[in-house]
């Protein structure tokens, strides 16, 4: 069955590793996580994105993550990504979401802690965990653009404050990453991930996984980060796989002939963050 976050927090803390966040785009995309999630013996976060629920529609994603999760054997939560309001955390948490993120780090301070208390009492009542967010996180991820000079880093007192009042399961906040791929290396402020983290009481959510170099994420995770959400590279992969069948052989017609290497592309690199996190071997 689909579990909230919070059934990874003690064991992630206790032996330092992270829970890896891996969007679904579609049934490849599901696939691919769970084979890697079950051979590694690692549990793993679906996360679904307001855009990503739009285009597999609510229903689908629900019954493929049910179905991936029952032949896993790990632990795996379905897990709203980016969500914008109320109503879309409501809708998601009655279709079968096991946790959501509620994002309201587009909102002024005081409202966003007004907004995600109301999301947190909701969820929390049903046995749904909760991810925060503080501070603006920069790039692209489907309808969110953040231009480079509008992100901003967060305050480490206004985080804390942010868990005290919230009491969210998760908190993501802004620490120099961004969504999408990154035109130089992201410069990842690691202090305010280490005064956040020794002043709450959840585990540091990092976004735009994709392209920080090992080392940083490791110093990141030794830090206080339990959660890193991976999209882009694994659209890469995909993408990348696809279109180097179809310009080798112009004439394929059969989808399975290319969605099936995409898929196996997809899964490798599943593995390899899994690895890197250390959530391995877990389960
Ligand atoms: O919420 C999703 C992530 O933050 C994904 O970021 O596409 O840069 O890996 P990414
Ligand atoms: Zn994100």
């Amino acid at each position: 069955p689909l579990v909230p976050m919070t059934a990874f927090i003690e064991d992630a803390k206790k032996n330092k590793y992270a829970v890896g966040q891996f969007n679904l785009n579609n049934l490849e995309f599901t696939q691919a996580i769970t084979e890697a999630a079950a051979e590694e013996k690692s549990p793993v976060i679906f996360g679904v994105s307001e855009g990503a629920m739009k285009y597999m529609g609510l229903d689908y994603t629900v019954a493929i993550a049910k179905v991936a999760a029952e032949r896993a054997g790990v632990p795996i939560a379905l897990h709203l990504d980016h969500g914008s309001s109320f109503d879309v955390v409501m809708k998601c948490i009655r279709a079968g979401f096991s946790s959501v993120m509620f994002d309201g780090s587009h909102y002024p301070y005081e409202e966003n802690i007004r907004l995600t208390k109301k999301v947190v009492e909701a969820a929390h009542a049903v046995g749904v965990s909760v991810e925060g967010e503080l501070g603006t996180i920069g790039g692209v991820e489907d309808d969110l653009s953040v231009d480079e000079k509008d992100a901003a880093l967060a305050k480490p007192e206004e985080a804390i404050r942010f868990w005290e009042e919230t009491k969210v399961d998760y908190v993501a906040i802004a620490v120099g990453t961004a969504h999408g791929m990154y035109k130089g290396e992201p410069k990842i402020h690691y202090d305010i991930i280490e005064e956040v983290a020794k002043n709450i009481g959840a585990p540091i959510v990092l976004h735009g996984g994709s392209g920080v170099p090992d080392e940083a994420i490791k110093k990141a995770i030794s830090l206080g980060v339990g959660k890193i959400n991976v999209n882009t590279e694994n659209q890469v992969a995909c993408t990348q796989t696809i279109r180097d069948i179809l310009n080798a052989k112009p004439n394929e017609i059969d989808p399975r002939k290319y969605l099936g290497p995409a898929r196996e592309a997809i899964k490798e690199v599943v593995r390899g963050k899994i690895r890197l996190f250390g959530s391995n071997n877990r389960v």
